[in-house]
């Protein structure tokens, strides 16, 4: 990590620590409250660049760890061979084609940040309709049982998204990690346990636009 103007405690100690963002810390508060990670979990990161959560998920997950990270920008600084790279945009990625280059996941994760505009509904929408593509993948890949972890803003979307999917999971939560940032509206949906397969599938169609997932029986 290099150092700027946003430097913060969080910032310096990941540095100390040798993890490659803040963001770690958001992540590690999390699995300590939920036990998302469990020693050689299959693991995809939709947004993996420039890669602290998928260091997390590799010193947590031990030998046996399957780690698959997706992003726009390739993580060059993280090299494990338990470790896969996929340099995709997850709003065009062919999830059917994904689940066949992957096998199921006990947990995918979403850091997934629109590029902001300062405007808040739109920057609200965006950040709903990748929280929803992250939903639809999945809904795909994600095995039974397994957790699902995805940052979006707060709003007036936000609850409706959460009600969407929380016919997919034994439970949802929300939980506003330490290491934000004061002035950020991001919290993470924790889906704790997914349902068994077709209880209730998700899909994003025509909802990608507007960021609200539709459940079809
Ligand atoms: C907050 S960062 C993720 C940080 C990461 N969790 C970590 O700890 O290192 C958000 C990432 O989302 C990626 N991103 C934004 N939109 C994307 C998209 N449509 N497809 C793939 N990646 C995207 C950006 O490239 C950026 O690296």
């Amino acid at each position: 990590m290099t150092s700027n103007r946003w430097d913060d405690a969080y910032t310096r100690r990941a540095r100390d620590e040798k993890w490659l963002a803040r963001s770690v810390y958001k992540l590690q508060e999390i699995d300590n409250r939920f036990k998302l990670i469990k020693n050689g979990s299959r693991i995809l990161d939709l947004c993996c660049y420039p890669g602290s959560w998928c260091q997390y998920a590799l010193s947590k997950s031990g030998p046996g760890a399957d780690v698959v990270g997706i992003d726009l920008k390739q993580p060059h600084q993280l090299s494990d061979s338990r470790f896969r790279f996929i340099q995709a945009d997850v709003r065009s990625l062919e999830t059917d084609r994904l689940a066949e280059e992957i096998s199921p996941r006990d947990l995918i994760m979403s850091d997934l940040a629109p590029s902001t505009t300062g405007i808040w509904v739109v920057d609200e929408s965006r950040s709903l309709a990748l929280a929803g593509r992250a939903a639809d993948i999945a809904d795909v890949l994600l095995k039974t049982g397994g957790h699902f972890l995805c940052k979006a803003f707060e709003g007036e979307g936000l609850n409706q998204f959460k009600k969407e999917i929380s016919g997919l999971f034994r439970e949802v939560r929300l939980l506003r990690p330490k290491a934000t940032r004061k002035r950020s509206r991001e919290v993470y949906l924790i889906g704790c346990g997914r349902q068994e397969r077709g209880t209730g599938r998700v899909h994003i169609g025509e909802s990608r636009n507007s960021g609200f997932l539709q459940f079809c029986k």
